[in-house]
């Protein structure tokens, strides 16, 4: 008796094998000396059809009374399905009751709203849509290995407590061991150098500067871990903790840099298309009819590559009543991003050289004085999915950079002495793994595409 799961019972259709499956009931039909039990082993979208007709010992006092949730081993022989829709199916010799799910199983055969799902989010993943997104997330994950090791990069595990503020923003979440309640009631100052590190420390928003160092080392480099950002954005794109892939090469330029993203991003949705083809199909019919159109017409051409200076002309020209305005040297907002990804390109969009001022004191300043060698790249339906630049290599102006934001040099000599010791000019990028799991699987809110959310308010399970 051989144990397979669903997905290789589909494939090899081996009509006549005797074989051993163990799964968890989605639904049941009992008519009268005959039951339909489908089950699911999560290795598949499909389950499988059990009929249960023939002389089991259990039947009417175990088989009968199964509900959807419970978890069954299922021994039978597997015949052609003469049901629509299926090709075999499992004529069952027995079936062992491993765990009950007793009627107040929240998950019943009903379409359940994601804000639901949210709330039972350890058993969301039992459910057909989050199952798929599960599976397609994985198969993402691997992507991302396989394109960096096939281009000969290799993975750095960058730290996760961190005592530096990489993107500048402050938005950082404290870690210490100090008592905080205890530090309250005493009302003094905070002295850090009493804390565990001997100085403040946080979870990192970005692996990017410690992968500056291998790459100086290792030459071409990436990182795929968790950041963190205590930014207060409760929107459909913003997590407070989420997985972000950042490579990085030495001897590489920013035509370099938005290559190889442009290549990455190809690969990934290319990879889910040919791999998961039944997950996508799913969210096409529920989710997004548009999907396998949008995925394709990523890979149909090159993106299109746009300054900054360029599309704020086009946003300004372009007539439209947005919440923030538009003007050289502020930040493009999400509504002007979607617009000109969605409305004038209607495709990928890479946007270049953004004005100085708004952008991290790492960026390369480009020799206009005013703009960095930066790069965002622009999803429809998304908006920044990347976010990179080539490097400030040039000691002197990376010094002058730091001191004009108010950075303390002390903190970043490690980061200075990779410009004294061999500079050479490097560029990386950032990609939110959730947002490309989100464009892939078509669902629309960040909060389903990760297995357990964290949100402001929210760090349940
Ligand atoms: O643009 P960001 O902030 O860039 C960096 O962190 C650089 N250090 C990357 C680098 O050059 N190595 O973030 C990169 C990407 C964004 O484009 C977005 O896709 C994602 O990370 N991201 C978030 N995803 C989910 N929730 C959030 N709060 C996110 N903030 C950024
Ligand atoms: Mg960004």
């Amino acid at each position: 008796m051989q144990y397979r799961r669903v997905v290789e019972i589909m494939t090899e259709k081996a009509v006549g094998t005797e074989l051993e499956v163990r799964g968890w009931v989605r639904s049941c039909r009992n008519s009268k000396e005959v039951s339909f039990i489908d089950v699911n082993d999560g290795s598949c979208l499909a389950s499988l059809q059990v009929v249960a007709d023939g002389p089991l010992t259990n039947y009417s006092d175990e088989v009968k009374r199964l509900a959807n949730g419970c978890a069954i081993v299922v021994r039978g022989t597997l015949c052609a399905s003469p049901a629509q829709g299926q090709a075999v199916e499992l004529r069952a010799a027995s079936i062992k009751v491993v765990g009950w799910a007793p009627e107040d199983y929240p998950l019943q055969k009903k379409r359940h709203s994601f804000e639901f799902l949210r709330e039972i989010a350890h058993l969301r993943p039992r459910t057909n849509s989050l199952g798929a997104v599960s599976r397609v997330r994985s198969a993402l994950a691997y992507a991302v290995h396989t394109f960096f090791v096939e281009r000969g990069f290799f993975y750095v595990h960058t730290p996760i407590i961190s005592t530096g503020d990489c993107e500048g923003a402050g938005e950082t979440f404290r870690v210490t061991a100090l008592d905080l309640e205890q530090l309250a009631k005493a009302g003094g100052p905070v002295d850090w150098g009493q804390d565990f590190f001997g100085q403040p420390a946080n979870l990192t928003v970005s692996g990017q500067l410690e992968a500056e160092a291998y790459a100086m080392a290792l030459g071409r480099v990436y990182t795929f871990g968790p950041t963190f950002r205590a930014e207060n954005s409760n929107t459909s794109r913003h997590l407070a903790e989420f997985w972000m892939v950042e490579p990085e090469m030495a001897f590489c330029d920013l035509d370099d840099d938005i290559d190889l993203a442009e290549s990455f991003l190809k690969y990934l949705v290319r990879y889910a298309l040919e791999r998961c083809p039944d997950d996508l199909a799913l969210m096409a019919k529920h989710i997004e009819p548009e999907l396998i159109p949008r995925l394709e017409n990523v890979l149909a051409r090159d993106f299109v590559r746009l300054p900054y200076t360029e599309a704020v002309s086009l946003l300004v020209k372009a007539n439209e009543s947005f919440t923030y305005p538009v003007e050289w040297g502020a930040d493009l907002h999400s509504e002007h991003e979607r617009f000109l990804t969605e409305q004038v390109f209607k495709q990928p969009l890479v946007v270049t050289d953004y004005p100085l001022g708004i952008k991290p004191f790492y960026m390369r300043a480009n020799d206009d004085g005013k703009t960095v060698a930066a790069m965002d790249i622009l999803f429809p339906g998304i908006g920044e999915i990347v976010g990179g630049s080539q490097r400030e290599e040039r000691l002197e102006r990376l010094v002058a950079r730091m001191e004009g934001a108010g950075m303390s040099l002390d903190a970043y000599q490690w980061y200075l002495d990779l410009r004294r010791y061999g500079s050479a000019p490097h560029a990386g990028f950032g990609l939110g793994f959730e947002r490309i799991v989100q464009f892939v699987t078509g669902m629309k809110n960040i909060r389903e595409v990760i297995p357990f959310p964290r949100t402001p308010g929210s760090a349940g399970f």
